[in-house]
């Protein structure tokens, strides 16, 4: 049967029948917020790419996670920018390190906030690479080491989940292995598991002060040229142990999002990444497009694609309207 007994154009008659044959619905659980944390005090330090978007002191911070929550945003992705640096990234395994405060502060105060912390180096070192440098690259099984002690420490102070960004081999497994004998064998991994080598990261690099001092991430983040090994880097993420995987950037990865939820029988999370925010920001700030219903058209996309978790830092402005 095909037209003129077939008309697609029925089913669009009327917004009540749209709604019904309605495929894919954003909601408030699928949306997950970044937010920065800085020392200091009284701290708001807005990100000049990324609009809307500030460095926070953990007082602010605090204040900024209640308003998020009583809005209706569920879950925030905390990154540090910590008081010092060092080599290895060290700073982010003490037990006051920045994160570990802001996750106290937010436990306490916001305790229905759910609380995913960034596990990574780059924030954290003084060269602004994902790991320790050993001639000239970052030492893959060194970093393991590193990582696998933060994310205890952040375990410790009461985070609810843990995302490794970092790329390195091996490091579900750690970092896994690590949880479990310090007892916390309850804590979801969320992995950053296929993440390229992006331009898209240039707004957060301005944000969380992480912009490598030397060379590029390409030894070991992914050449976003590739697919296939993209479904490598989450078989493996899985069999060691991931709960949940990530493909970041988004937008431009949607294919990656479609193949691996189609592949695998995991929850799949998308990163909706700065760059991205960043032109949409500065296309409706000249009116060039409606900012509302192009941020709900590429979140939806995103959804329909096969992501279940979308982190965005739109999140904060749409997630009223869901
Ligand atoms: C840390 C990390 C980055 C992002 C999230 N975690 C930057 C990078 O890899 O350089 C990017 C997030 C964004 O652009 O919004 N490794």
């Amino acid at each position: 049967m095909t037209f003129p007994t077939v008309r697609l154009r029925r089913l669009r008659q009327s917004p009540v029948l749209r709604n019904m044959v309605r495929e894919t619905i954003l909601t408030r659980n699928d949306l997950m917020m970044p937010l920065f944390v800085c020392p200091g005090t009284n701290v708001n330090k807005p990100i000049s790419s990324m609009p809307g978007n500030s460095q926070l002191s953990v007082d602010k911070l605090v204040e900024k996670g209640r308003e998020l929550f009583d809005k209706g945003v569920q879950s925030v992705l905390l990154f540090g920018i910590p008081e010092s640096k060092d080599e290895t990234g060290e700073v982010a395994c003490h037990h006051n390190g920045i994160v570990q405060q802001a996750v106290r502060a937010l436990k306490k105060d916001v305790p229905g906030l759910f609380l995913v912390a960034d596990i990574c180096n780059c924030e954290y070192t003084s060269h602004g690479h994902c790991g320790t440098i050993v001639d000239g690259d970052v030492n893959n099984d060194l970093t393991l080491e590193t990582l696998s002690k933060q994310s205890v420490s952040l375990a410790e102070a009461g985070v609810d989940m843990v995302a490794p960004s970092d790329m390195m081999d091996g490091r579900v497994q750690a970092i896994r292995s690590a949880l479990d004998d310090s007892g916390f064998y309850n804590m979801p991994i969320m992995a950053y598991s296929a993440k390229y080598a992006s331009a898209f990261y240039g707004p957060f690099r301005e944000a969380a002060e992480s912009a490598p001092k030397f060379g590029d991430r390409k030894t070991y983040q992914m050449d976003p040229a590739n697919g296939d090994e993209a479904l490598r880097e989450v078989e493996l993420d899985i069999l060691e142990g991931a709960d949940i995987v990530m493909v970041k950037p988004a937008l431009n990865y949607m294919d990656i999002i479609y193949r691996v939820k189609s592949t695998f029988n995991i929850p799949v999370a998308a990163y909706n990444v700065s760059g991205e925010f960043a032109m949409v920001k500065a296309a409706a700030a000249n009116g060039w497009i409606d900012e509302k219903r192009i941020v709900h058209e590429l979140l939806t996309g995103l959804k329909r694609a096969g992501a279940d978790i979308i982190i965005s830092y739109h999140t904060q402005e749409i997630i009223q309207d869901l």
